[in-house]
């Protein structure tokens, strides 16, 4: 596996490889990431090698993306693991870029659209999706991929991905990727690291909202307000940022539409912000 720091390293490497092994035609997947990784990155990793002749992987703690105050300091930091993790999944170049290889001074920037990057998780980070658009373009720039690799358990910044690359007239294919659980059911997550044992405890009731809530949807009960209010007795004891069921284009639903419904949950368990969905 070859790492490199430096962006115009990488955009020289990807195409020298296509000059020598790869060629010009091979498929490269890119999966983005800010480290600390789990098998969530690792799913994302190994649909890419699935799909493609060269499989791509970034590591980068991108400081835009965080708000004032945010745990920008505290997020895990495991490079020599996740460089070995890299290695274990068959990863051919691991792109490891310092916050100087990124950013300089008065940048031009990404701006999420107005309503769909300001609500939901939007709302309670105003700004955030500004620093990740701007993030995901600069490394979709660099690596310019055949195909890039996202969750769906963020499901609000794969809407928001898949957006700038339709209106920026990109021609990436974005591929979204299934959740990836522990066998209680908690959504695997770098931040849940964060969490004390009585605080993961806790945190199942997530899962456990959106599992009932399938359950209510299998006994034929469509009604979004019915179900979401459901959900919110059992989220009852967290801070709920938001219980919200969406189609796909992530408008409101006012009835479950199944093939083209997402319910969205984010919560905070102690000081740890937490968020899942299930694709119906
Ligand atoms: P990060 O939180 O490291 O996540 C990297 C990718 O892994 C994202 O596409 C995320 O949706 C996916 N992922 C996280 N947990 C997952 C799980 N349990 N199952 C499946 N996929 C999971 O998301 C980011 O980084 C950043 O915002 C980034 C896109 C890299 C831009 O900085």
């Amino acid at each position: 596996m070859k790492i490199i720091s430096n962006p115009f390293e990488l955009k020289e490497y990807l195409h020298a490889n296509k000059s020598i092994g790869f060629q010009e035609n091979q498929s490269i997947g890119f999966v983005p990431t800010m480290g600390a990784l789990h098998e969530g990155h690792i799913s994302l990793i190994k649909k890419a090698k699935e799909q493609n002749e060269l499989v791509v992987v970034s590591i980068f703690l991108n400081p835009t993306q965080f708000l004032k105050g945010e745990d920008l300091d505290k997020y895990p930091k495991k490079e020599v693991a996740d460089t070995k993790l890299c290695q274990l999944s068959g990863v051919d170049v691991l792109f490891f870029p310092n916050v100087n290889d990124i950013y300089t001074q008065d940048e031009v920037s990404v701006l999420a659209p107005k309503v769909r990057g300001f609500v939901l998780e939007g709302e309670s980070r105003p700004g955030h999706f500004n620093g990740v658009l701007t993030v995901v373009m600069k490394l979709l720039n660099i690596v310019n991929p055949t195909r890039a690799y996202f969750g769906k358990k963020d499901a609000q910044q794969l809407n928001l991905i898949s957006l700038m690359v339709k209106q920026f007239f990109m021609s990436v294919e974005i591929v979204a990727v299934d959740t990836v659980r522990e066998k209680d059911g908690l959504a695997l997550s770098s931040r849940n690291a964060f969490l004390t044992k009585e605080e993961r405890e806790e945190a199942l009731k997530i899962a456990t909202s959106l599992r009932n809530a399938t359950a209510m949807v299998m006994r034929g009960v469509l009604d979004s307000k019915e179900i979401t209010s459901n959900m919110r007795e059992i989220l009852a004891p967290l801070h709920i940022f938001y219980v919200e069921i969406l189609n796909r284009n992530f408008n409101q639903l006012s009835h479950v539409e199944i093939g083209n419904t997402i319910i969205l949950v984010e919560v905070r368990v102690g000081t740890t912000r937490l968020l899942d969905n299930i694709w119906l």
